[in-house]
C-alpha cells in the first residue's frame, strides 16, 4: 500500500513572532522541519513526502534533506487547507492508485514519534478507515460566555485534542476538502473536512508530547523533548 506523507510548511508563524518562520528555527541541533521530515521518513510505511512551501521560501533548498529523492516540494497557499490541497494533488500524480493513502502532518510538530505514526497507519490499514492521532483532554472543561463567566462545565470523557498526522485516502480527502471549501466549511484540519462530508474517522491515541510549536513558550518544551530523544 502506498502512503505519501504531506507536510504543510507554508505558514509564516505569526504567533511565534520570530525572525524566521518557525519551521526553520533551530532546536536540538537541527531545524524544526528537519526533525519532522526525519520522523516521517523513518516510518517504513512512508514512501515519499510532499512538502508545501511558501512561494517566497528562501530556506528549504539550503537544507540537506531537500536533496533526498523521496522528498518533493510544491508551492502552498493562503491557508493551511490550501497548502494541503496543493500537496494532495501532487501526491495523486505520483501515486494514482485508487486506494493510495495520504498522511498529513504539520511541519511544526517535530516531537511526533515514528511509533505513533506507525500506530495510526496500522489502525487505518487494518480498519479500512481514515483517522487521526488524538489525545484525551485531561483538564476539567468549561464553556464561558462573552463576559468570561462560567456557563457550563463540559463533560471531558468524550473530548480529544486533535493532533497530526491524520490519514485518509488521497482521492476521498481531495473531494472532501473541495466540497468543504465550496460549502464554506471551516476546515482547520483534514478530519473536519472528512466529517463535513459525512465520512467516518477513527481517533487513535497519540502522545500529548506531539505538540505543535505555536508560541515562543512551546520552544522550551519541544527542545527538551527532542534533546531527550537523542540520548
Ligand atoms: N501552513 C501552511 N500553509 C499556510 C498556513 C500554515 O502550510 N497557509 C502550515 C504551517 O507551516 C504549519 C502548519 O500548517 O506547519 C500548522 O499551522 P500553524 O501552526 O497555524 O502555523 P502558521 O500558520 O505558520 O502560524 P500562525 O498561525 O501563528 O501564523
Ligand atoms: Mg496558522
Amino acid at each position: 500500500v502506498a502512503v505519501t506523507a504531506i507536510v504543510p510548511a507554508a505558514g509564516v508563524g505569526k504567533r511565534m513572532q520570530s525572525q524566521h518562520p518557525k519551521q526553520y528555527l533551530s532546536l536540538a541541533g537541527k531545524t524544526v522541519i528537519e526533525h519532522t521530515l526525519a520522523k516521517l521518513l523513518a516510518s517504513n510505511y512512508v514512501e515519499r513526502v510532499v512538502v508545501a512551501l511558501g512561494a517566497e521560501d528562501g530556506y528549504f533548498y539550503d537544507l540537506e534533506i531537500a536533496q533526498n529523492p523521496s522528498v518533493i516540494t510544491v508551492v502552498g497557499g493562503q491557508e493551511r487547507v490550501d497548502s494541503v490541497l496543493a500537496a494532495l494533488k501532487a501526491s495523486e500524480q505520483f501515486a494514482p492508485q485508487a486506494d493510495a493513502w495520504s498522511l498529513i502532518h504539520d511541519a511544526a510538530r517535530p516531537c511526533v514519534s515514528t511509533e505513533e505514526i506507525d500506530r495510526l497507519v496500522e489502525t487505518c490499514l487494518t480498519q479500512h478507515c481514515g483517522g487521526l492521532l488524538a489525545a484525551p483532554v485531561k483538564d476539567t472543561m468549561k464553556r464561558g460566555d462573552t463576559e468570561q463567566r462560567v456557563q457550563t462545565t463540559v463533560a471531558r470523557e468524550q473530548l480529544w485534542h486533535a493532533l497530526t498526522p491524520q490519514m485518509y485516502r488521497t482521492t476521498e480527502l481531495i473531494q472532501a476538502i473541495e466540497q468543504g471549501l465550496a460549502n464554506k466549511v471551516n476546515i482547520t484540519d483534514e478530519s473536519s473536512a472528512i466529517e463535513a462530508a459525512g465520512l467516518p474517522s477513527m481517533l487513535v491515541n497519540g502522545s500529548p508530547n506531539n505538540l505543535k510549536i505555536t508560541q515562543p513558550e512551546d520552544l522550551v518544551l519541544a527542545e527538551f523533548l527532542l534533546m531527550n530523544e537523542q540520548r
